[in-house]
């Protein structure tokens, strides 16, 4: 361990004692999880036999993916990029719930199962020849060179209320995104719903992890959710023109404010952050803040909403076509 990441922990002591009290809670999530999930493959999906060839399933697929918008493109190219910042999801989890305990086994595990994703959807957008795949390339290439280090100063707390928020936010997306184009090419829709039950069993892990913490720890837990809880920071936000995508993706009714208010909702709800007792007053306050945060959002989706006029985009991933959007 760097000396850096010692003073960190240090300064988190007690939250690594619970941390490392959650050894055997943790053995019985992640066996839960794992008979719950069934893995799945890319090449079980998308056509990769070796003995015949697949020109005729992989013409099919490009003629189907002609009929794909390029708003939807558009998403899939940021929910590709946000999964290939797996390397940086991995390090981060690394560093806050340390390599060297049984918390390695769940980041590995995770690790495995995430890096499916982006297998599939590049895979996916590579036969279909859905995009600019050079471009798509040079993204990626940038996403992971920039680097993501989110302000959690270290506490892992803040690692559990973020990944909840995240792979909550990640499901919606996947699914959003197969809705809107299943009428023109069932795969996406196929391969998006997959992926989003992923996320969602993700979910639960890392919702439940928080919760037996808010149990041990209510006050340090619930100060840590009020940090993180107001918004958090997608993990594409390094992606070149990243509010550019998020924006087409808000207009396409896939991924927005509004979304993000209801994870807020559903988390409050899921830990019980209303009817928490015997707080002191670090927790009282932050239980506080919390409560607040979906008034606020709606105040968010609203001035957005209000102020949002047609516009015009053009993303060299989609070839640099113009895409005009309500
Ligand atoms: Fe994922
Ligand atoms: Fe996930």
């Amino acid at each position: 361990m760097t000396p850096h990441a010692m003073q960190r922990q240090h300064a988190h002591a007690s939250k690594y004692e619970v941390l490392a009290s959650l050894e055997s809670f943790v053995k019985d999530l992640m066996e839960k999880h794992e008979s719950k999930r069934e893995i799945w493959y890319s090449s079980q999906i998308l056509p990769v036999d070796q003995d015949s060839n697949n020109d005729k399933e992989i013409k099919e697929l490009r003629d189907r993916a002609r009929g794909v918008p390029d708003s939807a493109r558009v998403a899939l190219a940021l929910n590709l990029l946000t999964e290939e910042g797996l390397p940086h999801f991995h390090r981060l989890i690394a560093e806050h719930f340390g390599s060297d305990t049984f918390w390695s086994k769940w980041n590995n595990l995770w690790t495995a199962e995430e890096d499916r994703h982006g297998n599939i959807l590049r895979d996916y957008i590579r036969d279909s020849r859905l995009l600019n795949f050079q471009v798509l390339e040079k993204l990626q290439f940038n996403y992971i060179r920039a680097g993501f280090n989110p302000d959690w100063g270290g506490d892992p707390y803040k690692v559990f209320v973020y990944t909840s928020c995240q792979e909550k936010a990640t499901q919606v997306s996947h699914a959003n995104t197969g809705r809107i184009v299943v009428d023109k090419e069932p795969m996406i829709n196929a391969i998006t719903q997959k992926i989003a039950q992923d996320e969602a069993r993700h979910y639960a892990f890392y919702m439940n992890v928080f919760k037996e913490i808010l149990e041990r720890d209510p006050d340090h837990a619930l100060d840590a959710a009020s940090a993180i809880m107001p918004s958090i920071e997608m993990p594409g936000i390094s992606v070149v023109n990243f509010n550019e995508y998020a924006d087409v993706v808000r207009r396409s009714g896939i991924y927005g404010p509004r979304d993000y208010k209801k994870i807020v909702e559903q988390l409050i709800i899921a830990w019980g952050i209303e009817v928490m007792k015997c707080l002191n007053e670090l927790g009282r306050k932050a239980q506080e803040k919390i409560m607040g945060i979906p008034a606020r959002l709606e105040k968010v989706a609203e001035y957005i909403e209000l102020r949002s006029k047609t516009k015009s985009f053009r993303f060299e991933v989609v070839f640099g076509r113009v895409l005009e959007m309500a």
